[in-house]
């Protein structure tokens, strides 16, 4: 097991203490702990993650989430407050993936704990219709397979077969003949994704639109990580199809507040073309001795704070401030782009926007990863084929940070270059398995994933 972190300088508690410390002693070892952490990220080397990464944007939040954070907004009744926030949030959203172009249904949205409460969402919505309407009783699904693992996890728990669909190599889009040539009498929709976390890229949804409407079954829109980026992108010209409500075989869309929506870590939203989706989902108790009980969603109690917060926001950065944001961060991306386009032994895959992933036909790009990692940057690693990518965030966009990476990327690539196609250290771990996956190669994976995920909800070790 690794070293329980922080062990030999604060104490362990390994059982809940007698006596309780001191307030300002508590907050004062917990903010040693956090301020040195941030360090991490705060000089804009990390992909990803860190999407807003402004400590007076945080502190203005915290201020909110204070003010609610004990609240539990399943209690409407002593929190009308959280009516207006939740309403908001889902109008603001809806808003900016332009359901004003809805006329013939009512359309409406659900604010979830995440980018996979989202997904998981509108996948259950999915498989609720299609059973009440459609009979179907052996449920599948399709998306791409850039599509992201909350897909597979929504299907996995909710027992509906999920068929992958491959995707262009050079574009990396779905293909949508595979799509429509894979749909049957069980199948309850599909999905595509503006954008993939992989690459970056954008499915054309313009086609799974139309074949939507073809077969009169939901697409679902995974905007997720570019659903508060992109719109500004389309907006300031850089280049983004339509891939919101304005196309006519849109059923839902999944867009997290928790990444460029700038809010806290815990917050997205799903939105619904027509109501009919997201009521389907909605949970009744109805002769329960506990009274009687209904949800809107998966959870139960939920803070009143991250709501809040969430609402704070977006209407403190307002359309103006998302804006100004997005152009940096299109810009920074498309500079680092033309640092990896000035290498020929590099390969930007497909047509990335503001996040961007290379690979290399000349070594392993993993020796490019060697290098760069201990000089502080921390991208996400891919496989089939080995790859690296950048999701472009505020903290990239200081001053200074494209610099680096050009000059750090150009060390790595001459380093990269006399190492070859010998292993790299880091591609054992992150890349993808040497001659393709094999049932051995996944039952060890598994294994090790399974370890690590233990060791990170490890008890403490013994005195
Ligand atoms: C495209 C896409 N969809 C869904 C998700 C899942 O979001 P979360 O990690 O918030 O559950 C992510 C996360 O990075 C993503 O990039």
């Amino acid at each position: 097991m690794a070293a329980y972190p922080y062990k030999d300088r604060f104490p362990v508690n390994r059982t809940l203490p007698e006596k309780g410390r001191p307030r300002d002693e508590v907050l004062a070892e917990m903010r040693s702990l956090a301020v040195e952490e941030d360090v991490a990220w705060e000089g804009g080397k990390v992909s990803g993650t860190m999407y807003c990464g402004d400590h007076d944007h945080y502190s203005f939040m915290n201020d909110v989430f204070g003010l609610y954070a004990h609240v539990n907004i399943l209690q409407r009744d002593i929190c009308p407050s959280a009516t207006r926030y939740e309403g908001e949030v889902i109008a603001m959203a809806l808003d900016l993936f332009h359901a004003d172009a809805v006329t013939d249904t009512e359309p409406v949205g659900l604010v979830t704990s995440g980018g996979t409460g989202s997904i998981t969402h509108a996948i259950l919505a999915f498989r609720e219709v299609a059973r009440n309407e459609r009979g179907v009783t052996k449920p599948n699904f399709i998306k791409p397979e850039t599509g992201h693992p909350a897909f597979d996890k929504a299907c996995h728990l909710f027992g509906i077969e999920l068929r992958q669909a491959p995707v262009d190599p050079v574009t990396t889009q779905v293909d949508v003949q595979w799509v429509r040539d894979h749909i049957d009498d069980q199948t309850i929709g599909f999905m595509g994704s503006a954008c993939n976390y992989g690459y970056g890229t954008i499915d054309p949804i313009q086609e799974l639109s139309d074949l939507a409407l073809e077969t009169g079954l939901p697409l679902h829109v995974d905007g997720c990580l570019g659903g508060f980026i992109l719109p500004f992108g389309e907006e300031l010209g850089f280049g983004i199809p339509v891939f919101d409500f304005r196309l006519p075989g849109v059923t839902s869309i999944s867009a997290d507040t928790h990444k460029y929506g700038y809010a806290f870590k815990g917050t997205s939203t799903v939105l619904f073309r027509d109501k009919k989706w997201r009521n389907s989902q909605y949970f009744f108790l109805t002769e329960w001795s506990g009274g009687k009980y209904c949800s809107p969603g998966m959870d139960g109690s939920r803070s009143g704070g991250l709501l809040a917060a969430t609402w704070a926001s977006m209407v403190q950065l307002g359309r103006e401030g998302y804006r100004g944001y997005a152009q940096k961060i299109f810009e920074t991306s498309l500079a680092m782009q033309e640092a990896v386009k000035s290498h020929p032994e590099l390969k930007l895959v497909g047509s990335p926007s503001f996040l961007f992933s290379f690979t290399s036909d000349e070594f392993d790009v993993y020796h490019v990863n060697d290098f760069m990692r201990p000089k502080g940057w921390r991208f996400n690693g891919q496989q089939y084929p080995n790859g690296l990518h950048m999701a472009v965030t505020r903290p990239q966009t200081q001053p200074g940070v494209v610099e680096a990476f050009a000059n750090d990327l150009a060390a790595a690539v001459e380093y990269a270059k006399e190492k070859g196609h010998e292993p790299a250290a880091s591609g054992a771990i992150y890349g993808g398995v040497a001659g393709g996956m094999t049932d051995e190669a996944d039952s060890f994976i598994k294994m090790v994933m399974s370890d690590m995920l233990d060791e990170q909800q490890a008890l403490p070790p013994e005195a």
